[in-house]
């Protein structure tokens, strides 16, 4: 009998799974990475060549809503659309108007929206084509539609060095994200693959530009909080007692002695809907 490649998780389960660790990491989200999703989202938005000024856009995989804010700062009116309702449910009564659902099938009008623009969340969907195809459908003719990723093979340091620590303390991967990462993430962050696909959707004027963004990573205790609240990594810790997870963050903070980039490489995807 030959052995077949491992496949990983069926694309349902993969996608109930990340909705899941989302929905389990909203806090953390908002304390841990959001500090540097921030930073992100702004550079996001900073890309576009459109004046987004009272423009309806969509916030795809809003998340906590840190793109939501970047966009409100240049005047747009941001609506979020999310897997996790309880990523949404973060700061609700004063965030712009978010809807629970998949990516993959948009739950909006077609042509309702001047702008889409998704902040890391395209590398979470394992039907790229189909949510491409379905931004077109529900961007106006014209739209711009901006989304971001991280370049394959190109992770800040921080990110190994902390998965280290904590796989000395026990820690291993869940399923979800191994798949998550080589079957889904890996392949968003391949510029030719992400410019082939915007394409073949029907977007026009596609380009794929890396975008290093200075996010002050360059500080150990924010990559430790960065690396510990990540919906990967944040159920492991907080079942940790009280001790063990002052051991792991000190353990953590010794091992990322060398100087930090303070800077993450971002791709982002730039295309038009025709
Ligand atoms: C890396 S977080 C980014 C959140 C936010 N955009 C930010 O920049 O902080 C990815 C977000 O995408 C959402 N997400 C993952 N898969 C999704 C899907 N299929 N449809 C809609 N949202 C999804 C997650 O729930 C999460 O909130």
């Amino acid at each position: 009998m030959t052995s077949r490649p491992d496949a990983g998780l069926p694309d349902d389960v993969l996608v109930a799974e990340i909705r899941q660790a989302y929905a389990d990491s909203a806090d953390g989200w908002a304390t841990g990475p959001a500090e540097i999703y921030r930073h992100l989202a702004r550079a996001l938005v900073g890309v576009a060549t459109d004046d987004l000024a009272g423009a309806r856009v969509l916030d795809l995989g809003a998340g906590t809503g840190v793109a939501s804010e970047a966009l409100l700062e240049v005047g747009a009116q941001p609506v979020g659309v999310d897997l996790a309702v309880e990523m949404l449910q973060h700061r609700q009564a004063s965030r712009p108007p978010g809807v629970a659902g998949d990516a993959q099938r948009l739950p909006f009008r077609t042509g309702v929206f001047d702008a889409i623009v998704a902040a890391f969340s395209l590398n979470h969907v394992p039907d790229l084509l189909g949510t491409l195809t379905g931004c077109r459908r529900v961007l106006r003719a014209g739209g711009p539609r901006l989304a971001s990723t991280f370049p394959s093979g190109d992770d800040h340091p921080a990110k190994a060095i902390v998965e280290g620590v904590l796989e000395d303390h026990g820690y291993r991967r869940p399923a979800w994200y191994g798949t998550f990462k080589t079957r889904v993430a890996d392949l968003t962050g391949e510029p030719a693959n992400l410019e082939r696909t915007a394409r073949a959707a029907g977007f026009s004027s596609v380009r794929v530009e890396h975008v290093p963004v200075e996010v002050g990573l360059d500080d150990p205790h924010l990559a430790v909080e960065w690396r510990l609240n990540m919906p990967h990594t944040l159920a492991f810790v907080a079942n940790l007692d009280g001790q063990a997870q002052l051991d792991l963050r000190r353990a953590a903070i010794r091992e990322l002695t060398g100087p930090l980039p303070s800077a993450i490489p971002m791709l982002v995807l730039d295309a038009r809907a025709p």
